[in-house]
This record gives structure tokens, C-alpha cells and sequence, in this order.
């Protein structure tokens, strides 16, 4: 079988790279020809763990091109996984989508099962089919097939190679028999739905897993209030499988290129045929809120970051990951700048991108030790492992006031408290080892 995939991001490229593990034959197409070039001389041009390996791995079944009539005059199978970033108005900018699917109508020369991996809002399968259609230049038949891609950025392959599940959706069985034949190899249960359906899945799932962190979220914040501890809360749902120990995670908010931007994309399709969704509504003000959690908390110690070093440990929505979209830190360091802080900020892999927003007004430091030295707070944003298994004792060593606000609840409390310092995460105790009065 020959398949082009259309987009090299995070969906294209992953979903190229293990399609050619699986032995398929597989020409990955973008506009960009640095990132061509960077592909086909065996580099990823995205950081995501082990893409790179299986990239170089495979090369033998991939081909990288910006010539897209090449690429899909003979495919049998086209997969779209190019971007639907958010508008202004919350809604999903498919303006790519449909520049591809322009692209195959111009191209196929033989009849073809066209993919959507993107996330798309719910009925664009039809409009995608209407348009390759009604632009077809040769005599073909064309099946447009809805396939939501479920991986998250940090564990892209493995989420593609052992899926939770496949789901396919079809409005006939052509497609449905191709896309079981390209997936035969994956070892993931497969659900086969009409399109509208299929569409609807992605969403749903990840509206509702952003759902329960905002209200994990809103829990841990009343844990705080009334001196109960969300870790032990979480521990003791997490064992009834019908919630699930997955996705407690209590911080600062959930980041990211899916969750903030499908929120609002299914909030606004629901507005768009008057209806309401009240508690994604829900989930994305809270959300917004808990993004300034730590700003607020720190209120408690400083009425303002004039003249202030802060150090800040992680850039990055999560960890895994050099992504900054939606990330917190987006929110949090421009108030900080704003008001005159001294900031320096440690990031494993973030700090590249972080710069070309903030080149200047940030001093980027390559250890965490060189970060909070001298700092009068500490923010932790990412709980990126080496925060998690830094010792504790050298925030009083090397901080001129050890007051670490952490928004990931990187640390136990017991170590905390032997540490000689403020320690105030998310939804737990307050440790504070020494008194501070408000500057
Ligand atoms: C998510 C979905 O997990 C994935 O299935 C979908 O295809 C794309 O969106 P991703 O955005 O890469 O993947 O990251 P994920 O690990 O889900 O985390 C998203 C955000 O939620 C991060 O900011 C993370 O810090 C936050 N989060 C996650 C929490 O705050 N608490 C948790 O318990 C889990």
C-alpha cells in the first residue's frame, strides 16, 4: 500500500514514523524545505522522545518532499494531519485542512481513501469530501475517512504504537476495510463509527479529560481552605476505577496544542447551533483562573516582583516536551516583567523558544543551582524530573529567601518541611519553616 501523509508536526510526522515501522511505505509532505531536509538527513525537527531513533530506523520506507503531486498521484491512502490552531473567536482555523485537501483533488490520479487525523470540528469530514470532490481534475473515486489521533506530546510514539484504541469513521465500508488493513499490525482495539461520531470522540475525550483536571483542580483549591490534602484526596479516588487514578494531577492548569484549544472549539460549535456546554464553560474558566494560582499565592509574601530575583524552574507546558503553547509560564512571566521582577529561568529543553518571545528581558541559566542563587522566590511551573530529584536542602543554601511556590507539587511534604523553607504548593499544607513579613 502507498501512503503520503500531508504535515510534518506532531500528527503527521508521528503517525508517518510508525506507519513505516509497521512496514508500510510511507512519503511525508510539508511546505517547509528546511524541515524536509532536516527529515531526510535523519533529523526530527521536533523534539519528542525516541522519533528521531525511529526515524533513522525506517529511513529505508520513508521519504520526506514538499512536492505534493508526487506524493499523492498514486497514494492509495492520503493521511491529513497538518494544524487547526484556535482563532480569535475560539473556533478552529481549518484553513490548512482545506489547503490539503485542495492540494489532493489537484494530485490523485487513481482512486484514494483520504484520512482526517486532524482535530477537526464535527461535519468538516463532509465538507473535506465535498471539496476534494468538487475539484477533482482526473476521473477517481475518493472516500474521506475520519481517524482522531489520541498520542500526547512527550510520549507521541508510544501512545501511536501501543494506542488506547483506533477509531475509524466511515459513511461506507471501503474506507473502514483500508484503514483496518494500514492498522492490522497495531495491536489497539479499533472503533468503527460514521464520521460525525468519530469526530465527536476526539473531542469528547479530550474535553473531558481537561474536564477533570479543572475540577480536580477546583478540589485541591478548597483543600487548601478548609486544610485537607489533595494528594491523599486523589489517592483515595483514584483506586475506584470508575474514576481512575489517571489525570488527578492537581497545578497550575493544563497547557498544551489539545486541551485549551478543543475546549473552546467544542464550546463555540455548541454556541453555533445554540446550545450550551456548561461545564466545558466550566473547565476553561477555571482553568484560566488556576493559570495565575501561583501569582496570587505569592501576593501572600510580596505586594509586588519590583526589584525582586526570581527564579522560575520550567518553561514548557509539561514535561517531555519544548512546546510552550498555552503554557502557563506565558501568563505568569509577562505580570512579572510587567512589574519590574529580575527573573532567571532554567528549562531542560524550552529555553530555545522561550527566547524568541523573551530574548532579553529573561536571564536564561543551564543549571537550577545558577537559578536560585540569590533569588528571594523560586516558582516551579514544570515538573520536569531533575526539579523533582533536586535536593531540597539547597533552596535555603542558595536562595536569599527560600520561598518556593510550586504549581506541580513536585515535592512531599515531609522532605519539605526538614528543608528550612517556605514550601506552598497546590492543595495541600503551607509549610513555612521561618516567618516573612510582607515586602
Ligand atoms: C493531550 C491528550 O492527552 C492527548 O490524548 C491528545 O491527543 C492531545 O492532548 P498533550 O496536550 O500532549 O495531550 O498533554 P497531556 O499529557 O494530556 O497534558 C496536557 C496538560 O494537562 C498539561 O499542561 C499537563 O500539565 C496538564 N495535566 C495533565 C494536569 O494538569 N494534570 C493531570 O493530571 C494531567
Amino acid at each position: 500500500m502507498k501512503i503520503a501523509v500531508a504535515g510534518t508536526g506532531y500528527v503527521g510526522l508521528v503517525t508517518g514514523v510508525c506507519l513505516a515501522e509497521h512496514s508500510h511505505s510511507v512519503t511525508c509532505v510539508d511546505i517547509d524545505d528546511k524541515k524536509i531536509a532536516l527529515m531526510r538527513a535523519g533529523i526530527s525537527p521536533i523534539y519528542e522522545p525516541g522519533l528521531e531513533e525511529l526515524l533513522v530506523n525506517n529511513m529505508e520506507r520513508l521519504n520526506f518532499t514538499t512536492d505534493y503531486k508526487e506524493a499523492y498521484k498514486d497514494a492509495n491512502v492520503i493521511f491529513i494531519g497538518v494544524g487547526t490552531p484556535e482563532k480569535q473567536d475560539g473556533s478552529a482555523n481549518l484553513s490548512f485542512v482545506y489547503g490539503v485537501a485542495q492540494q489532493i483533488a489537484e494530485s490523485i490520479e487513481k482512486d484514494c481513501v483520504v484520512v482526517v487525523k486532524s482535530t477537526v470540528p464535527i461535519g468538516t469530514n463532509d465538507k473535506i469530501e465535498d471539496l476534494i470532490k468538487s475539484k477533482l481534475v482526473h476521473d477517481v473515486n475518493v472516500y474521506v475517512a475520519s481517524n482522531p489521533e489520541f498520542l500526547a506530546q512527550g510520549t507521541a510514539v508510544r501512545d501511536t504504537l501501543h494506542a488506547s484504541r483506533i477509531v475509524i469513521g466511515v459513511e461506507e465500508p471501503y474506507a473502514g476495510e483500508i484503514l483496518k488493513e494500514v492498522y492490522k499490525d497495531f495491536n489497539a482495539p479499533i472503533v468503527v463509527t460514521n464520521r460525525k461520531s468519530a469526530e465527536m470522540i476526539k473531542y469528547a475525550s479530550n474535553d473531558f479529560l481537561a474536564l477533570k483536571i479543572s475540577f480536580i483542580n477546583e478540589i485541591a483549591n478548597l483543600c487548601e481552605i478548609i486544610g485537607a490534602d489533595i494528594e491523599d484526596v486523589t489517592l483515595g479516588m483514584g483506586y475506584d476505577k470508575r474514576i481512575g487514578d489517571r489525570f488527578l494531577n492537581a497545578g497550575i492548569g493544563y497547557g498544551g496544542s489539545c486541551f485549551p484549544k478543543d475546549t473552546k472549539a467544542l464550546h463555540w460549535l455548541a454556541n453555533f447551533h445554540d446550545n450550551e456546554l456548561k461545564t466545558v464553560k466550566a473547565a476553561i474558566d477555571v482553568n484560566e483562573n488556576q493559570k495565575l494560582k501561583l501569582i496570587k499565592k505569592s501576593r501572600k509574601y510580596f505586594s509586588s516582583f519590583n526589584g525582586l530575583n526570581v527564579a522560575v524552574l520550567g518553561l514548557t507546558f509539561k514535561p517531555g516536551t519544548d512546546d510552550l503553547r498555552e503554557a502557563p509560564t506565558l501568563v505568569n512571566i509577562p505580570i512579572m516583567i510587567e512589574d519590574g521582577a529580575n527573573i532567571k529561568a532554567w528549562d531542560p529543553v524550552g529555553v530555545e523558544n522561550f527566547k524568541k518571545k523573551y530574548p532579553d528581558e529573561i536571564t536564561y541559566c543551564n543549571t537550577i543551582e545558577g537559578t536560585i542563587m540569590d533569588a528571594d522566590v523560586c516558582f516551579i511551573f514544570t515538573e520536569w524530573d531533575e526539579v523533582k530529584s533536586f535536593d531540597l536542602s539547597k533552596y535555603s543554601k542558595l536562595m536569599k529567601t527560600p520561598i518556593v511556590l510550586d504549581g506541580r507539587n513536585c515535592y512531599d511534604l515531609t522532605s519539605a518541611r526538614k528543608a528550612n523553607i517556605i514550601y506552598d504548593s497546590v492543595g495541600r499544607e503551607t509549610i513555612s519553616s521561618f516567618e516573612v513579613s510582607l515586602v
